[in-house]
């Protein structure tokens, strides 16, 4: 039986980890808010590759499709696997005008949808055989444990959150499932940041330009086949840890 995977945030670089888990032959389940340019690609790469597909329309914000979506997946494939947690807003919040709902609108969908979903999906990966029994792999940030950058302060509380629910679920979870997170540095440019702003970035990286897409999707596959990691927070950033955020 081909093992399933449970996937938010399919966007960008979500659809490259997507794409390659096809081609490995992976089972897919994809949660998606708004409908993305890629959806038809990976209906067709599922079909080439001889994988099932599952869309599921959901706002993560929204707790009570946190339970449902598990669910739907583990009846679509009767198992689950791994969970890959992208989705996660970006959003700027300057710290004078910050309000409550900016708080929430970045904490429940990526860090509290993440806790939920993984104990949801804890509970199915118990089912399956072998030692390990599934895999869990949020995408946090670099800057968490470093330098947060300025008028970023709601979206750097979910990602710290997220973080901390990595570290407790690792030790919950054990010994039957692996808990880690993928820390990314600048890998593609957010919509709402500006050329020069993008460049200043990659010049005040160690290694001086973006992280390497096909770094991640390595690292993603490393992950859900390895049986001694867990509980750990890897930096993928072209060593912009070392340089710090300059703001
Ligand atoms: N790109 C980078 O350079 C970079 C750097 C550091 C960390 N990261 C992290 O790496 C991951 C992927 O990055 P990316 O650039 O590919 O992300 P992205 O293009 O900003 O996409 C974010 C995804 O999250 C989904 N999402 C946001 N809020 C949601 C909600 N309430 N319910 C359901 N889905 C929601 C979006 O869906 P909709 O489009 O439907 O809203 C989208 O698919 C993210 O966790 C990001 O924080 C990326």
């Amino acid at each position: 039986m081909k093992r399933a995977v449970l996937l938010t945030g399919a966007k960008r670089i979500g659809y490259e980890i997507a794409k390659s888990l096809l081609q490995e032959g992976y089972n897919l389940s994809i949660v998606y808010r708004k409908p993305f340019k890629g959806m038809s690609d990976l209906k067709l790469f599922a079909l080439k590759s001889g994988s099932k597909i599952l869309f599921l329309k959901a706002d993560l914000e929204n707790p009570s499709y946190w339970e449902s979506i598990v669910e739907k997946t583990f009846r679509k494939f009767n198992r689950i696997d791994a969970f890959l947690h992208l989705a996660s807003p970006y959003r700027e919040t300057p710290i004078k005008s910050l309000k409550l709902s900016d708080l929430k609108e970045h904490i429940t969908p990526t860090a509290e949808s993440f806790f939920f979903l993984s104990l949801y999906s804890f509970k199915k990966m118990l089912l399956n055989k072998g030692y390990v029994k599934g895999r869990i792999i949020a995408f946090g940030d670099w800057a968490v444990d470093h330098t947060p950058y300025r008028n970023f302060s709601a979206y750097f509380l979910s990602k710290g959150s997220l973080h901390s629910a990595v570290k407790i679920l690792a030790k919950e979870f054990a010994p039957e499932v692996l808990v880690n997170c993928i820390a990314l540095g600048p890998t593609l440019k957010a919509e709402n940041l500006s050329e020069e702003e993008w460049n200043r970035i990659l010049l005040n990286t160690p290694l001086r330009r973006e992280v390497a897409i096909r770094d991640i999707v390595s690292l993603t596959l490393f992950l859900l086949k390895a049986e001694s990691i867990t509980g750990e927070i890897i930096k993928l950033d072209g060593g912009r840890h070392l340089s710090g955020s300059g703001t």
